[in-house]
């Protein structure tokens, strides 16, 4: 997120245009929490997690009048143009607002990855990283005691912080939403594992699937394997960025200011086969999200 702050507050001043933060997102647009940006605001934040700009939800968006009021602030600030960071939610504000004449770009941010339109959302390339680095920690207990570890991904209703990371981290068996698996099967897995001579496992299990305290129970009572399960949470959400999301994050921010300049709004930036290109941000919301079932299928082969 800050990589992109950087990048949009710095394209544009080098374009010569003013530019402010708004923190908090909509909520702080509505509270005309604004800061003023020079040229250094925005330095020494690039190898910083979270945002300097803050982040809210702000549900009462969602309502014609507020966004009204919204677009009002704006033209009492001189705002002539919005980067907005975020998910669908903040995508559909964007939109609103520029039908009512703020023309508003929308920057894929999520560590979830669970945007429709673009094949990567800044932050999932942290955050797999960050999953992977603890998963190889927990092993070292796991192979030391021969133990199960069943370890709780995020992801909300997606499963591909689970994918990538259960592959990286060498996963026994990684659950997602979109790939239902019966226990059964996770059972064969581990019992098959454990006849070739597997002495530990990892389960990764993507939030959205559910029950993962009682998944680890089951195990332990059906394996006789002594099993521990670890949610990971918010750690999983910050450190220092990868360069991945770096550069990402730098070329999404630059992009959408020279939509702005062009006087172009109510779009989302998003990185598709290969390039960073854009979309009409209500295309983009109509859009789906094939999850990659070879890569899910190789996992699974790779596993035993
Ligand atoms: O969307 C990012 C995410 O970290 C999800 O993976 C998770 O489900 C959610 O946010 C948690 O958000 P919060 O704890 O702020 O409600």
């Amino acid at each position: 997120m800050n990589a992109a702050v950087r990048a949009v507050a710095r394209a544009a001043m080098y374009n010569n245009i003013e530019v402010v933060g708004i923190e908090r997102g909509y909520a702080g647009l509505l509270g005309e929490e604004f800061i003023k940006m020079d040229l250094r605001t925005v330095s020494n934040i690039i190898q910083n997690g979270g945002t300097v700009l803050y982040t809210a939800r702000c549900l009462e968006f969602k309502e014609d009048a507020v966004q009204q009021t919204a677009v009002e602030i704006c033209k009492k600030h001189h705002i002539d143009g919005l980067v907005v960071i975020g998910g669908d939610g903040s995508f559909r504000g964007a939109a609103k607002l520029s039908a009512k004449g703020v023309p508003c770009i929308g920057i894929p941010g999520t560590i979830d990855n669970d945007i429709a339109a673009s094949d990567y959302t800044i932050g999932f390339d942290t955050a797999v990283n960050c999953v992977t680095e603890m998963i190889d920690k927990i092993r070292d207990t796991s192979r030391s005691h021969m133990r199960c570890s069943v370890v709780e991904v995020m992801g909300r209703r997606a499963g591909y912080i689970a994918l990538q990371s259960g592959i990286a981290s060498g996963a026994t068996c990684i659950l997602v939403p979109e790939v239902p698996m019966p226990y059964s099967d996770i059972l064969k897995k581990i019992e098959d594992g454990k006849a070739s001579g597997k002495s530990h496992f990892i389960i990764v299990v993507a939030e959205g699937v559910g029950g993962t305290q009682e998944l680890t129970k089951k195990i332990e009572e059906d394996t006789g394997i002594v099993s521990r399960c670890t949610i990971l949470g918010y750690v999983q959400r910050g450190g220092s960025p990868t360069v991945r999301d770096r550069v990402m994050a730098s070329e999404m921010g630059a992009y959408s200011v020279e939509l702005l300049k062009k006087g172009i709004g109510n779009r989302v930036v998003v990185y598709k086969d290969g390039n960073i290109t854009d979309f009409d941000i209500q295309e983009a919301l109509h859009m789906k999200k094939a999850f990659p079932m070879d890569l899910f299928a190789t996992a699974g082969e790779i596993s035993i």
